[in-house]
């Protein structure tokens, strides 16, 4: 997100615009914290983690009132357009700004869950999962040297992408998702066709929000039919939120972030910069909140195969 906000900012002034930066999303709007940025406000941000801007919930701005006061607050600084890094909840409120104020807005995809439609990568998902890769890594040294069968739970919400993803980069044997339906049959039966293969561990990434449920309750549903390794669980928890982010992370919300400044100027409102096959697009909010972002069933069966 930093990257990001680094490229508005400097976008912004290269485009002779002032810019203001508004602490702690929508109630910070509503309490009118927001300050002038200047080119020097943004340096040395992008190899950061989280949000020099800090971050907040805002039951207040589910209100209209709370929304009004938000936009009192936007026209006291002058402010004349709004670019906003979140996820879908923040592309809400951003739709509720335009449409009861008129006010123009831009939206970056910033959510390490990977789930908005319209975009194939969102700001931090990339990171999200390195972390988890390198985790497993060091995980898989222990369940390769006790012969273990390791469950490592991930985030991602309702949404499998983490998961999927860091299956197949850490060469898990299965992998757990909400948008697929968890068969613990078919899970044993990997497992013990890995044991008639001569494997000595295996590694199941389970997503937080899998409809079986997470982590332990899947250890334990396997557990109670196949014992021949020692079962242990991992929740990674929020390590996945945070670190320096990766370079592909970097680039893209760099990109992302010029590309909102250029809409905006270009009269261009109520949209999300996307990423799609490498080029940016602009995918209105509606689109974007509204449809679901399909898992790749292709990387699905790749986890099978490759197990
Ligand atoms: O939506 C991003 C996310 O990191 C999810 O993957 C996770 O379930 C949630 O946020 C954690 O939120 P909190 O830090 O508020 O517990």
């Amino acid at each position: 997100m930093n990257a990001c906000l680094r490229a508005v900012v400097r976008t912004g002034f290269t485009n002779g615009v002032e810019v203001a930066g508004i602490y702690r999303g929508y109630q910070g709007m509503i309490e009118g914290d927001i300050v002038e940025m200047t080119n020097f406000s943004v340096s040395s941000i992008i190899q950061r983690g989280g949000t020099i801007l800090k971050t907040a919930r805002s039951e207040e701005f589910r209100t209209q009132e709370g929304r009004k006061k938000a936009y009192e607050a936007l026209k006291k600084n002058g402010i004349e357009g709004l670019i906003v890094i979140g996820g879908d909840g923040s592309f809400r409120g951003a739709m509720a700004l335009h449409a009861e104020f008129g006010m123009p807005v831009i939206g970056c995809p910033g959510t390490i869950d990977n789930d908005l439609y319209g975009t194939d990568y969102t700001i931090g998902y990339d990171t999200a999962v390195n972390t988890v890769v390198e985790a497993v890594d060091k995980i898989r040294d222990t369940a390769s040297s006790h012969n273990r069968l390791f469950f490592v739970e991930v985030m991602g919400r309702d949404a499998g992408f983490i998961a999927l993803r860091s299956a197949i980069a850490s060469g898990a044997e299965a992998v757990l998702i909400p948008e697929t339906t968890t068969y613990i049959d078919s899970l044993i039966s990997t497992l013990e066709n890995g044991w008639k293969r001569n494997k000595t561990s295996a590694i199941i990434i389970v997503a937080e929000g899998d409809e079986f449920g997470g982590a332990d309750e899947a250890a334990k549903a396997v557990n109670e039919r196949f014992s021949t390794w020692e079962t242990k669980v991992t929740i990674l928890g929020h390590i996945q939120r945070g670190g320096s982010p990766s370079a592909f992370d970097r680039v893209m919300a760099s990109r992302m972030g010029h590309k909102a400044v250029e809409a905006l100027l270009q009269g261009e409102t109520n949209k999300m910069v996307g990423l799609r096959h490498s080029d940016l697009v602009l995918v209105p909010f509606e689109n974007a909140t509204k449809h679901h972002h399909k898992i790749n069933e292709h990387l699905l069966e790749l986890v099978n195969v490759l197990s």
